[in-house]
């Protein structure tokens, strides 16, 4: 295996994730997502189901979280992410329901034992992972396979990535309304170029590190699909930077965490041009007065960020669906330059594994 010319394999498999988008999408089990598609294709071991069930840990949990609101706005029944080290019993009974775990090493103990805790409670289930022949394909019913191709370094970036687009066609396939989801299609088909200009835009990210490495603790917040993103990025942030950093919902950091603003903790905030981008604008200006440094992630050519915010990373416009993914690319650059910036063993953090196997 071989850096191809990268200086980690962490940054390789970032400047992978196009082609693993291209691929995952035209080699899904789900049928290429063509728009007019009528109904789900025979892969799916519930056609309707009456509940869902997202579980994982990690940053899969993080796509579970993605999927819970992806998916709770195509379908008209119950959603649910839960984290599978805590699961115990499902929240929502069943008569047809389908549980998706997400496991890209496919070998992740506390999602296997979730799964077995689920068995004989009215749910079929399915796994998303992006290693062949793993354990949890067969603790399932049936799998999607990500096609992302090896992923070596320890921080999960391009199956992360490819879990999303999963869920996409997920969502293309089970939603109720086939008009809510014509777009899909098209989207997933420009994806990997939209990802494509966020990753030639490293040099302006490679700026914005600066102000991270000296850090005493920061801040990374969304909300609605910007919310497990900000989760996602923070896990990035303390797996290869080892830098205390919180995903956090912008609503509630002044319930607490505004006592820990000031000039050591600097805050990233994603600015999604949906329903909360106002909302997100005044939680840059009262993070601004109470002494902390804002970078923000916004649509490319939003001046009323770039007034308010001390710096902005600009992302193409793209349908608000898709945005949380191009903020993601973004916040994988930041965290993968503060740890080269601070020296850290990148592809092998301390005390991490790629996968654990024991509970
Ligand atoms: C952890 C990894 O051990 O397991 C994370 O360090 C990963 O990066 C998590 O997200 C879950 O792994 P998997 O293989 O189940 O997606």
């Amino acid at each position: 295996m071989s850096k191809g010319g990268f200086d980690h394999y962490m940054l390789k498999e970032i400047h992978e994730q196009p082609e693993a988008i291209r691929d995952t999408v035209a080699e899904s089990l789900l049928g290429p997502a063509t728009a007019g598609t009528s109904s789900p294709v025979g892969y799916l071991p519930v056609r309707d189901p009456d509940a869902v069930l997202l579980l994982g840990c990690g940053t899969s949990y993080h796509a579970a979280l993605m999927g819970e609101q992806i998916l709770s706005q195509l379908l008209t029944v119950p959603v649910t992410a839960r984290v599978a080290s805590e699961f115990q019993k499902p929240a929502v009974k069943a008569e047809q329901g389908l549980v998706v775990a997400f496991s890209q090493s496919g070998e992740t103990s506390d999602t296997l034992t979730a799964l077995r805790r689920i068995l004989g409670q009215g749910y079929a289930s399915l796994g998303v992972t992006n290693v062949m022949g793993s354990s949890i394909t067969r603790a399932v019913d049936a799998t999607l396979y990500t096609r992302a191709g090896p992923e070596v370094a320890v921080a999960s970036t391009k199956t992360f990535l490819c879990q999303l687009v999963t869920l996409y066609l997920l969502g293309f396939h089970l939603a109720t309304d086939r008009d809510a989801v014509s777009i899909i299609p098209q989207n997933l088909q420009v994806l990997p170029d939209l990802v494509r200009q966020v990753l030639s835009r490293d040099s302006a990210i490679q700026q914005a590190v600066r102000q991270l490495t000296k850090a005493e603790h920061i801040f990374i917040i969304g909300k609605g699909l910007g919310v497990p993103i900000a989760l996602e990025g923070a896990l990035k942030f303390k797996e290869v930077a080892y830098l205390p950093t919180e995903g956090y919902p912008a609503g509630e950091l002044k319930h607490g965490p505004f006592a820990l603003l000031g000039e050591k903790t600097p805050v990233i905030a994603m600015v999604l041009a949906d329903e909360h981008r106002s909302r997100m604008i005044t939680s840059i200006k009262e993070i601004k007065a109470r002494g902390s440094t804002v970078i923000a992630i916004a649509d490319r050519g939003d001046g009323e960020v770039a007034e308010f915010a001390d710096m902005v990373l600009p992302v193409p416009k793209t349908d608000p669906l898709l945005a949380p993914v191009l903020h993601n690319v973004v916040l994988q650059l930041m965290s993968y330059y503060c740890a080269r910036k601070l020296g850290c063993p990148i592809d092998r953090p301390r005390n991490l594994a790629k996968s654990v196997t024991v509970p």
